[in-house]
């Protein structure tokens, strides 16, 4: 067959509510043009983020039913360390109540002001949890990240050279290496195994800690799969368990692959750090053994990364991204190739090539498509990373791009032919568009709140 189905059913749905250009015009203004201002039911279709916003199967919705809400050593903290412990393979589990905690905690024992953090492409929360740290977030993803068109297949890689010349110059104010998996901020884009095994060869060299940011390590796994030699008979899980087998330590956020809507973890194998972690963990998330989590989350957890593995869902939602980009790319329409696993990602400076970086082309565009169809989605450009808080001096970032995030199991195909007829009717008018202006913004994350004006 060649016609690629959800493999699930639907049992229980959510009404969306429909609104008119009129209203969708007003509402973005009243939301000072920041679809993160918007009410989520003034939304058609959300893709704002996958994380958090998928679809939990009947499985995971009873196994909540279960859960064991005691203070300290639940059974569902063991169903939920155990599961960790047999997929990650690390010995030291600290549950958070999502992924930034865990970098909060991470970060706040393991950097400070002269630190460096090299990671292929920092995410936004990441990046500010360092810099809150005092210390420096370095992106050193590889040259083919740099070109939106080219179609290599593992375009999250670490540089690995200039890895190894800042490890050599600077190794000792270097506390750890990190790779994101998939690379979220770089396109969504996978990090082969080869890459993997030569950055914790460089690391472990060093002396230096190797950490994944795991977010999605079942779609960088299936991509793994699917593009590296070697790799295509071998399950999800194995090359999961591959991957982390070359690291020390993880940060994750269950709220994307692993289907939860919250919760999330820090893993080591270093028992003297991970007692650390607990004291801090103890002061502002939870007792090590819910960390910030209802017993509930831990068991939906539990069941949400082990369905994440499973093959047909994960060959579903790798086409199912592709689907959307084929249809964008045979139109002309300019957008990140080759498909990532979780989202869409538009490049807004050859959309809107008119509008200056400065006034946020990536933000513009998002804002059209909330007008054009109701569909809300995210900059990941100058508005998000544009402003350095040490200096509070403003430059475009390296590519202003418009993320569609797809959660997973929610949406279906018919749902996504109405994004991609959305995206076109834009770009037939993207001529009008104009550019934006901050009216007011905090120094970290200043994406989420700023207020916005048409230039
Ligand atoms: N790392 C990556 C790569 C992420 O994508 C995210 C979250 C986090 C860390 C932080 O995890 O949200 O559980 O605290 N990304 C979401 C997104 C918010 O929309 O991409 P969190």
């Amino acid at each position: 067959m060649k016609a690629i189905i959800e493999p699930f059913r639907v049992k229980m749905v959510e009404p969306i509510k429909m609104t008119s250009l009129e209203e969708r015009r007003s509402l973005i203004e009243a939301a000072h043009f920041n679809p993160f201002r918007l009410r989520a039911e003034d939304v058609i279709i959300d893709l704002l983020t996958d994380s958090g916003t998928s679809a939990m199967s009947a499985d995971a919705w009873g196994a909540m039913m279960r859960g064991d809400e005691s203070y300290a050593g639940a059974r569902s903290w063991y169903r939920f360390r155990d599961t960790v412990k047999d997929i990650f393979g690390f010995e030291q589990v600290i549950p958070t109540h999502q992924g930034r905690a865990a970098e909060h905690i991470l970060f706040g024992i393991m950097s400070g002001p002269d630190s460096i953090i090299p990671n292929n492409t920092h995410f936004d929360t990441t990046r500010a949890n360092i810099e809150f740290a005092g210390a420096q977030a370095l992106d050193l993803v590889c040259r083919e990240a740099d070109d939106v068109s080219t179609r290599h297949p593992f375009k999250g890689n670490m540089d690995t050279e200039a890895l190894e010349k800042l490890v050599s110059e600077k190794g000792e104010r270097i506390p750890l290496i990190m790779v994101t998996i998939t690379n979220n901020s770089g396109g969504g884009q996978p990090v082969s195994m080869a890459n993997i095994r030569e950055v914790s060869r460089i690391a472990r060299s060093a002396g230096i800690p190797f950490y994944f940011d795991a977010c999605r390590f079942a779609e960088n796994a299936h991509f793994i799969k699917r593009r590296e030699p070697g790799y295509e008979d071998k399950a999800p899980i194995d090359i999961a368990r591959e991957m982390f087998s070359y690291a020390d330590g993880c940060t994750m956020s269950a709220k994307k692959d692993a289907f939860a809507n919250i919760g999330g973890f820090l893993c080591t194998n270093d028992a003297q750090l991970a007692h650390r972690e607990r004291n801090i963990l103890i002061l502002t998330e939870g007792f090590p053994t819910y960390g910030g989590l209802a017993g509930r989350d831990l068991e939906a957890i539990a069941v949400g990364l082990r369905e994440i593995l499973d093959e047909h869902y994960l060959d579903y939602r790798l086409l199912s991204t592709r689907y959307v980009v084929q249809h964008l790319e045979d139109a002309g329409i300019p957008v990140l190739l080759p498909a990532g696993g979780h989202a869409v990602y538009l490049d807004a400076r050859s959309f809107l090539p008119h509008i200056d970086p400065l006034q946020y082309p990536g933000a513009a565009l998002a804002v059209e498509l909330y007008i054009e169809a109701g569909i809300r989605c995210v900059e990941i450009g100058t508005l998000m990373f544009g402003l350095d808080p040490h200096t509070g001096k403003e430059t475009p970032a390296r590519q202003d791009l418009v993320r569609l995030a797809i959660p997973r199991r929610v949406y279906t195909q018919s749902h996504m032919d109405y994004v991609i007829e959305a995206i076109q009717q834009v770009w037939e008018r993207r001529e009008e568009i104009r550019g934006l202006r901050i009216v007011k913004a905090p120094q970290y994350l200043r994406h989420f709140t700023a207020q916005l004006e048409r230039t």
